[in-house]
């Protein structure tokens, strides 16, 4: 058996069909489409699920991506990410108050206005969300658990595949390796008084696997590859390559993942770096690397 015919889909499952499905009919002629993951996927205990298994993925390398995506006018973003992590344009102000921003207007005390403090920022933001909403071009779709994330991967993928090499892919989610069984999974909330319990966590098949022989064998393919230990890195970066035969690695530590990261390649690599000028202007790193793949993704869609 394989996992998905161990893992019932969610409940919504066709309803996001029919969401991509809409959103890539109204781009297919005119645009190219990524698929940008973010953040991280919940291992539940138990089905009626009280506790679970996480990790430290914020989504900030996701969100931050899908806007310079978006910069680019033939694109269009599936912004597929966890539910409670950051998202696009609201992200600027994911660490604010939002009732500290807001005061009455002076001249009339029934109505609200930004503090002047914040007006720039907002419009700037705001600009930029209505520029993108306009056309449509982007779809949001949010993921809690594991199984979410894996069956509504499975499902854009396979609706992205008419666009052929239209599609890039840009997997930046945290996606758990090890998961519980269903079938292993109490019903209700574990109890303490039955002491700790012990818990066999099985393999996640890597996905990527299927995804590039099957659901997407044209599209411009981008993986991530997370360490904690540089020494081992590249060869990991390069052996994922190997192994899958898709377009590039992005190959990242994660205590410098926003200062550092080399763009892995079959037979070239990438540095790319930020410079503290650069990180104490507020410039990300985001942006090089979305400039860098879509220079490649274009290369190779004209050639
Ligand atoms: O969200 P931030 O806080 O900004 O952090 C960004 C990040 C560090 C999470 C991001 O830059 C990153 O590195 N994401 C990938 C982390 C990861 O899951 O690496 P991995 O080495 O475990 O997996 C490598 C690749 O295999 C990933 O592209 C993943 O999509 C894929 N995978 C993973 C598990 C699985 N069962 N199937 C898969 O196909």
């Amino acid at each position: 058996m394989n996992w998905y015919e161990e893992n019932p889909a969610p409940i919504n499952a066709d309803l996001i069909q029919s969401q991509v499905q809409s959103f890539c009919s109204l781009h297919h002629q005119k645009r190219s489409i990524v698929l940008v993951t973010s953040g991280g996927t919940t291992i539940p205990f138990e089905k009626n699920t009280v506790r679970f298994i996480d990790n430290f993925s914020q989504g900030t390398r996701g969100s931050a991506s899908t806007e310079y995506f978006l910069q680019d006018e033939d694109m269009a973003v599936i912004f597929l990410y966890r539910s409670t992590t950051l998202r696009p344009f609201v992200r600027h102000f994911a660490h604010t108050n939002f009732l500290e921003m807001l005061q009455r207007d002076p001249q009339d005390l029934s109505q609200l206005q930004v503090k002047s403090e914040h007006v720039s920022k907002v419009m700037t933001t705001w600009q930029d969300y209505q520029k993108v909403k306009m056309n449509n071009r982007l779809l949001e779709v949010g993921f809690t658990t594991l199984t979410d994330y894996l069956w509504y991967l499975k499902i854009v993928c396979q609706t992205l595949k008419p666009l052929g090499a239209r599609a890039l892919l840009y997997l930046a989610a945290a996606v758990s390796d090890f998961y519980i069984p269903r079938q292993d999974m109490a019903e209700h909330k574990l109890q303490s008084s039955e002491g700790a319990p012990t818990v066999q966590l099985k393999m996640v098949p890597k996905m990527l696997a299927p995804l590039v022989m099957d659901w997407v064998p044209q599209a411009f393919v981008v993986s991530f590859k997370l360490e904690t230990d540089e020494s081992i890195l590249l060869s990991k970066a390069r052996k994922a390559l190997q192994t899958y035969k898709h377009s590039l690695v992005v190959a990242n530590l994660l205590e410098s993942r926003k200062e550092r990261v080399i763009l892995v390649e079959a037979s070239s690599e990438d540095l790319i770096l930020m410079s503290v000028e650069e990180l104490s202007k507020g410039h990300e790193i985001e942006e090089k690397i979305v400039q860098n793949l879509l220079t490649k993704f274009k290369k190779k869609l004209e050639s």
